[in-house]
């Protein structure tokens, strides 16, 4: 056909080309919309009657999402798993999946800021009552449960204090009141700790951390029952909280190597853990790979495979002085989980909303570092840290 210029530009590439052999990793989907042949073929595709494959509007999902679900499933021995476009956003869906107006949640106090803040702050303008406490307190968590308790939140492994709970003990009882638990799997990640091996109903992950690991994409995602899942996937779509596809495929690219980066961040960081431990310039480590942590025993029952790279101390005198010496090495970065080792101070970035008496109570102190250990040759981790430490 004849096509004038400006109709041959506006066209091109409209037909995505078909190749005899498959690309070995998958390709971005990075068009907004699929095209259908006629009315029949896109009912068939909307009603489900042919499987779209993320075959139809970026928003609801794409073929890299369904992808990345899959793997994250698989990896958290799920039914199904859904992404969203922030740990904070798959948070909020795990509780819009089980919640609704005039029901009650149960959380772990010690939960990262961002999660204490969207349970104090938004939770209440939902209409959802919130009971935070220490959920290592079985008991306690028993006597809080009231009819109209839905859920109880809680980390595998929490930010930034390396807290853990007896998981099994924890849901036997929640699932004999038939009330369901959510567990924040972010720090452990599925490659050291799988919680509904466990019996936990839904799994939350921020992407954004280990399972990209290269602090390049901002992700989250939530993994669980089918009939949870759909639920909260219905929630994401309607709120519009997807994840980009450009995050997905990167994301996808990382978690091949978790399993490697797991390993050695777990290594590097019980290593600086004991160092850290045994240095008269630092009051206390948290972390529970340490003999003298209240939670060894428990901990090392759960994880026979290692706590991952993250760890907490208290350090005695300058720590504007500590942190500038670590200048061009163990950059301070408000956030986790790189490859490199990073320095965070949970007092002013993660609980920057609590207020001071509420974050002394939780044992986020004004001398408290949250560093996350790399996988960088554990010797040059040591000396920049000891060269630092010993101004
Ligand atoms: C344990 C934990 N959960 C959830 C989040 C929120 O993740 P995102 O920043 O991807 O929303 C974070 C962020 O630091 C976190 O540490």
């Amino acid at each position: 056909m004849n096509y004038k210029p400006t109709t041959l530009a506006a066209r091109a590439g409209e037909h995505a080309k078909e190749t005899p052999s498959r690309p070995l990793v998958e390709p971005i989907y990075q068009n907004t919309v699929f095209a259908f042949d006629d009315l029949d073929h896109m009912e068939e595709v909307f009603s489900e009657q042919t499987p779209s494959n993320g075959g139809i509007y970026y928003r609801f999902n794409t073929p890299n999402h369904l992808t990345l679900e899959g793997a994250l499933a698989a990896l958290e021995k799920t039914e199904d798993a859904v992404c969203a476009a922030s740990g904070m956003a798959a948070i909020a869906a795990a509780f819009q999946a089980v919640l609704g107006q005039g029901d009650h949640l149960i959380a772990d106090q010690q939960a990262y800021g961002g999660t204490y803040t969207l349970l104090t702050q938004e939770l209440p303008r939902w209409g959802i009552e919130v009971t935070l406490l220490d959920i290592t307190d079985l008991e306690a968590v028993e006597r809080a449960i009231t009819p109209r308790t839905r859920l109880i939140h809680l980390e595998s492994l929490t930010n930034p204090l390396m807290t853990t709970v007896n998981l099994p003990a924890l849901i036997e009882m929640a699932h004999a009141k038939g009330v369901l638990v959510s567990v924040d799997n972010t720090f452990a990640t599925p490659a050291l700790f799988r919680p509904a091996e466990h019996g936990a109903d839904l799994v939350s992950h921020s992407l954004s951390k280990y399972l990209s690991g290269h602090s390049n994409a901002l992700g989250g995602a939530l993994a669980g029952r089918k009939d949870l899942i759909s639920q909260a996937r219905m929630r994401l779509i309607r709120q519009g909280a997807t994840l980009s596809a450009f995050d997905a495929w990167i994301t996808l690219q990382g978690l091949k190597t978790l399993g490697l980066r797991m390993r050695a961040h777990t290594q590097n960081a019980q290593a600086v853990a004991d160092v850290l431990s045994n240095h008269p310039r630092v009051a206390a480590v948290y972390h529970p790979g340490l003999s003298d942590h209240p939670q060894f025993d428990l901990a090392g029952d759960l994880f026979p495979d290692g706590f991952g790279g993250m760890l907490s101390f208290e350090l005695r005198g300058d720590l504007n002085a500590f942190i500038r010496r670590l200048h061009g090495k163990i950059p301070l970065a408000p956030s986790l989980a790189d490859v490199n080792t990073t320095l965070s101070y949970p007092w002013t970035t993660s609980h920057r909303s609590l207020d001071e008496k509420r974050k002394l109570e939780l044992g986020i102190r004004p001398t408290l570092l949250r560093l996350s250990v790399g996988i960088e040759d554990i010797e040059d981790i040591l000396n920049d840290l000891e060269d630092a430490l010993n101004l």
